[in-house]
């Protein structure tokens, strides 16, 4: 009797379990790319401030404006803006910190001496216009978010919604800069995110911003010659390539040349799933991009990306607008900035 019970419950406890583990399995599936489960908190902001709360109305309009023609001339201004903004939020929170000048300030850090001066310059320009229009009124940090949103936008990523109403910081150390080296595992990487409050799907997309742009051959030095100590190259690179890579930055080479970080898109600056189609074909340039498929997350997100460019689109849209919130100032915090070099304290111009 009691035997037969336990027979008969056997095959129904075997289906509870595989229809447990199906839904354990097939939520953790789901929920990775499930877009409706994922928000970009205000933290204070709001869509079209300068339009609705501000006497400044065409504050965006201005920016859309000059933008497109920079970029017109030059197309590198995406990744320049791209790194720029990356530096600012990331550190400090999004407060135009990255743009101070001085000794010391964020970007004498060793981890931004990358930065490209015509994204600075091109800031410089947008808040000259600004502040000729509406003085005091537009932060150096929102318009540091809103360029950033053109210039990708005219890269061929989507015009993803930038909330406005940042005010600018009134601080900026070259200690502060925590941002990791090129060389860092997807772990190290991922508990970077973490540490900001973003996860394993913002750093898989917001990687993708790799898909344009250009790194010193000194950052992959070691990838080519000394891998992690090792005194050979990165064994997880394609061959073709790495010999490819190895004649643009021969060893010991005084030069420090740049390479595209995407050559697929090289100079058209364009934004693409190329990329992950290059990851997932041993083809990345940093091993911060390699990395990716070391992880079984960073397979799936690289695998959904270079199949599907809409997708890289939404999810980068709305990874771009979580960073741009990243421990931002509002209300009566910090101040508007009069020239983005410096805090109105310390600004020359205005003693
Ligand atoms: C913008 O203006 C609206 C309406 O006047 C107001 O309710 C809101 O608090 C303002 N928002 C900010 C961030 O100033
Ligand atoms: C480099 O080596 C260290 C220790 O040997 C290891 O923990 C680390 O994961 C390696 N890094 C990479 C990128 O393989
Ligand atoms: C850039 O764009 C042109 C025109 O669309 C295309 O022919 C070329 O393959 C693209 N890629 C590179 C790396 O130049």
């Amino acid at each position: 009797m009691e035997l037969y019970r336990v027979q008969q419950w056997r095959p129904k406890l075997v289906l509870l379990l595989l229809l447990l583990l199906l839904r354990v399995w097939g939520s953790t599936c789901v929920n990775l790319f499930d877009l409706s489960a994922r928000v970009a908190p205000l933290n204070g902001l709001m869509l079209h401030y300068y339009k609705y709360n501000t006497s400044c109305t065409n504050a965006e309009e201005f920016v859309q404006l000059i933008v497109n023609s920079a970029w017109k001339a030059d197309r590198s201004v995406t990744a320049a803006l791209l790194r720029l903004l990356y530096s600012d939020c990331f550190v400090t929170g999004c407060d135009a910190s990255i743009l101070l000048d001085g000794d010391n300030t964020e970007k004498y850090a060793i981890q931004n001496q990358g930065l490209r001066t015509n994204g600075l310059y091109l800031i410089d320009d947008i808040k000259k216009v600004l502040e000729a229009r509406c003085p005091g009124v537009v932060s150096c940090a929102d318009i540091l978010n809103l360029a950033a949103k053109e210039a990708v936008a005219l890269a061929g990523a989507p015009k993803y919604p930038v909330y406005t109403g940042r005010r600018d910081g009134l601080q900026s150390t070259a200690q502060s800069v925590d941002l990791p080296p090129p060389d860092v595992t997807w772990k190290q990487a991922l508990a970077y995110f973490e540490s900001k409050d973003l996860d394993v799907l913002d750093l898989g997309t917001l990687l993708g911003a790799h898909s344009v742009g250009m790194t010193h051959c000194s950052n992959i030095q070691d990838r080519l010659y000394n891998f992690n100590g090792t005194g050979r190259p990165d064994c997880s690179m394609d061959p073709n390539f790495l010999a490819q890579l190895k004649k643009k930055c021969p060893p010991g080479s005084k030069e420090n040349k740049k390479v595209y970080l995407n050559p697929a898109s090289g100079r058209n600056y364009s934004f693409e799933s190329s990329y992950y189609k290059r990851v997932l074909k041993h083809q990345a340039v940093l091993t911060e991009d390699q990395q990716m498929i070391t992880t079984s997350d960073g397979i799936r997100i690289a695998h959904e990306f270079a199949a599907g460019f809409e997708d890289l689109r939404k999810f980068f849209a709305l990874s771009m607008t979580r960073m741009g919130g990243l421990g931002v100032l509002t209300g009566k915090q910090g101040e508007i900035r009069r020239n983005c070099r410096y805090t109105n304290a310390n600004n020359p111009h205005l003693k």
